[in-house]
């Protein structure tokens, strides 16, 4: 007789490649199975794993194959795998006939989870490729415990950007109804959320397919008006959707953290066209310049190097974007052709060395802005959501509003806010001690007694 499995020896492994979509997506699911009693593990003692997988950048599902090889190679011998997510979309079926799988799902797919999960368990094989999602309202669960939560506010994106592939993997854009996003959010804060951050490609274009008089602003608003939430974080901001009164609202509203990402992509005009991106690199310049001048806030971008067609001019101009607007933080990345999108078939492509020789021209001038950003903040002091211990030195960590990471010392429990000035700068993050504290140590390093 083969030992009888307990209930709480069940064993999930769950691999989330992509953006904060992907990584909601994930949670979703770890929901569900810990709701039934498996705990997460490393992959070759789980039961169930999950890859959840990112179409971005060919990089990315590159990435995707070699992992989903090596965990069917050494997973435990009847543990089921489950290939879900972006790439999932519109490799589902060669990739349940190339690996041996048990399900691929896409993102639209990811509600179904429970069902799928039962089918798998049940022996089946499933393809679970859905085109639309029977209920975008529905609140799917969250883990416990968490100081700070990810909440969907849009699905799917319509803007077609040229080079992107994510309208196609996660379709046109769907607005969530703001009764659920607020009911979903209340019950985050009755269990202990501090920190939301609303989630959408384009967060700017909330309501827009569901209401003529209600729109992000609006939005914004009403969740700060939620007990128990003090912070209120929002990606991806579309630089042609970004207005001045979300700019005003950002100032107004106390709960909400003064940082956004706003994706430039390049400084070029001339590329920004062919990437349909729908603004000018004045109007992106105009628009960040009043956000830092209004709000004292911070800025991340994400850049594409390499475009088709990008001429060293082009990418001068991108450089130049740089040094204008003084990004504190970015992600940049070399342009990859994706299948179905329009820039894939653009015949002048930038040759590999170019791209890598552009890449580490920004990316070096950018540390060097995120260095001094971060050196302008030594010796002042920010509030502090604390989200637990730093990995190294025995110090807390948790983020300024301005979305920075600090390392710091002191007392304090995970979800409190506190004051914490900084002492010193490093390359990403900063490092500092609780103000209570700092008199304590100065005191004591002057010689003198606490009496
Ligand atoms: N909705 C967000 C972006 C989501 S994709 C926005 O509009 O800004 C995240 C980032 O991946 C993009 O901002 C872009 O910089 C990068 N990206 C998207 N497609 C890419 C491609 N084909 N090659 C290289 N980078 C790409
Ligand atoms: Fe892609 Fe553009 Fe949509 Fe962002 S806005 S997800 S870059 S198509
Ligand atoms: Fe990747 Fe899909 Fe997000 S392609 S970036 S996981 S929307």
């Amino acid at each position: 007789m083969g030992k009888q499995i307990s209930k709480e020896n069940l064993k999930y492994y769950i691999k989330t490649f992509g953006c904060q979509m992907n990584e909601r997506d994930s949670e979703k699911m770890a929901a569900v199975l810990e709701n039934k009693g498996y705990s997460p593990s490393p992959f070759k003692e789980a039961d169930i794993l999950i890859v959840n997988s990112c179409a971005v950048r060919e990089k990315a599902e590159q990435k995707l194959y070699s992992c989903v090889g090596r965990l069917c190679a050494e997973k435990k011998k009847d543990a089921k795998v489950i290939v879900c997510g972006c790439v999932a979309q519109y490799r589902g079926k060669e990739i349940l006939n190339r690996f041996k799988v048990d399900a691929v799902l896409n993102t639209r797919g990811i509600e179904d989870f429970e069902q799928i999960l039962e089918d798998v368990l049940n022996g089946k094989k499933v393809v679970h490729i859905p085109s639309t999602m029977r209920n975008p309202n529905k609140i799917l669960p969250h883990l416990k415990n968490k100081v700070s939560a990810f909440v969907d506010i849009t699905y799917g994106c319509s803007n077609f950007c040229s080079y992107c592939i994510v309208p196609y993997t996660r379709g046109k854009e769907i607005s969530r109804e703001k009764e659920y996003v607020l009911e979903e959010i209340r019950r985050l804060a009755q269990d202990g959320v501090k920190e939301v951050t609303l989630l959408g490609q384009n967060v700017n274009s909330y309501g827009k397919d569901l209401y003529k008089d209600y729109n992000f602003v609006d939005l914004l608003y009403d969740v700060s008006k939620i007990d128990g939430i003090r912070r209120i974080r929002f990606v991806t901001s579309h630089p042609k959707d970004f207005s001045y009164s979300l700019i005003s609202a950002i100032g107004e509203i106390d709960k909400v953290c003064k940082h956004i990402h706003l994706p430039v992509q390049s400084g070029s005009n001339r590329i920004l066209k062919l990437m349909r991106r729908r603004y000018t690199r004045e109007e992106y310049i105009e628009k960040a310049l009043l956000f830092r001048e209004k709000t004292k806030g911070s800025i991340s971008t994400d850049v594409i190097v390499g475009f088709p067609a990008e001429t060293d001019y082009d990418f001068e101009q991108t450089m130049d974007m740089l040094r204008k607007v003084r990004f504190d933080s970015s992600f940049s990345f070399r342009y990859s052709p994706r299948p179905f999108t329009i820039a894939a078939s653009i015949k002048e492509m930038v040759p590999e060395e170019i791209k890598e020789k552009r890449l580490s021209r920004f990316q070096s001038l950018q540390e060097k802005i995120t260095w001094e950003s971060n050196l302008r903040d030594v010796g002042k002091t920010f509030d502090v959501l604390v989200e637990g211990k730093a990995k190294r030195g025995g110090l807390l960590t948790g983020r300024t509003t301005t979305n920075k990471v600090v390392n710091f010392s002191g007392k304090a429990k995970k979800g409190e806010i506190v004051k914490v000035i900084i002492q010193e700068a490093k390359k990403h993050s900063l490092q500092g001690m609780m103000e209570k504290d700092h008199g304590k140590f100065e005191d004591q390093r002057c010689g003198f007694s606490q009496g």
